[in-house]
């Protein structure tokens, strides 16, 4: 059964998806490049430079590696200043008492970033003691969808990936568990997510007694 559930953090835990939204609009409408909500899914999940490199395509112009850097943290500072003000009422409704629900039940916990600022995140959530491990997209060569980021955490886990369920708000990070051998529960919309094994609209809908059931079928 079940040993160990490793939560992506922006848009799973709490709703930083959208400061990541607000962020790369801002930067995207001073470049005068065309960014609306669609546009932005293709960027969940993925990293900074690889999301400012899609949005650089859609320019038609061509930047210096130095030029790159500095519109990567002209978006980082934008979003810095959104998640300072974060607290743990930001914590998307249903998310706590689920996490405390399945540690209550031995089963242990983790969380899979691509963020460079998940840490700062999830001090401002005051989560830490909720989480068993933590990787965030310093300690990883490759992004989602590569499995690597989720089975660095299963490793430190010590759970074999075939126990372990993975939650996902973006569909990188949905492909990077099933190739990493997870269960993916997805939340959000079932086109976007259709790669899971599980999909809810919102956190509020997880509960532990039909994970259970979804992942028994699944095996
Ligand atoms: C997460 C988010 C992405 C974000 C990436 C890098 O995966 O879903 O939208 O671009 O992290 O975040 P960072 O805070 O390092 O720029
Ligand atoms: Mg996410």
């Amino acid at each position: 059964s079940i040993k160990a559930v490793i939560f992506d953090l922006d848009g799973v835990i709490t709703d930083t998806a959208e400061y990541h939204f607000l962020a790369w609009k801002k930067l995207a409408d001073d470049l005068d490049v065309p960014f609306d909500r669609e546009f932005n899914e293709k960027l969940k999940g993925i990293g900074r430079m690889e999301s400012l490199e899609l949005i650089l395509e859609k320019s038609g112009k061509t930047f210096s590696v130095e030029e790159k850097e500095r519109l990567a943290s002209r978006k980082n500072e934008h979003y810095r200043t959104l998640i300072q003000r974060i607290t743990p009422d930001d914590l998307l409704p249903g998310i706590r008492g689920f996490i405390k629900e399945i540690k209550k039940e031995g089963i242990v916990t983790g969380l899979a970033s691509a963020s460079k600022n998940a840490p700062f995140v999830i001090k401002r959530l005051k989560i830490e003691d909720l989480l068993d491990t933590v990787v965030d997209a310093t300690k990883v060569e490759k992004g989602k969808p590569d499995p690597e980021i989720f089975l660095t955490a299963t490793k430190q886990l010590g759970v074999e990936p075939a126990k372990c369920v993975g939650v996902e708000d973006a569909k990188a990070g949905v492909q990077a568990i099933k190739r990493a051998g997870m269960f993916a529960v997805g939340i959000g919309d079932q086109n976007t997510l259709s790669e899971a094994d599980w999909i809810v609209s919102a956190p509020a809908e997880l509960s532990l007694h039909e994970l259970y059931q979804r992942y028994q079928n699944s095996n």
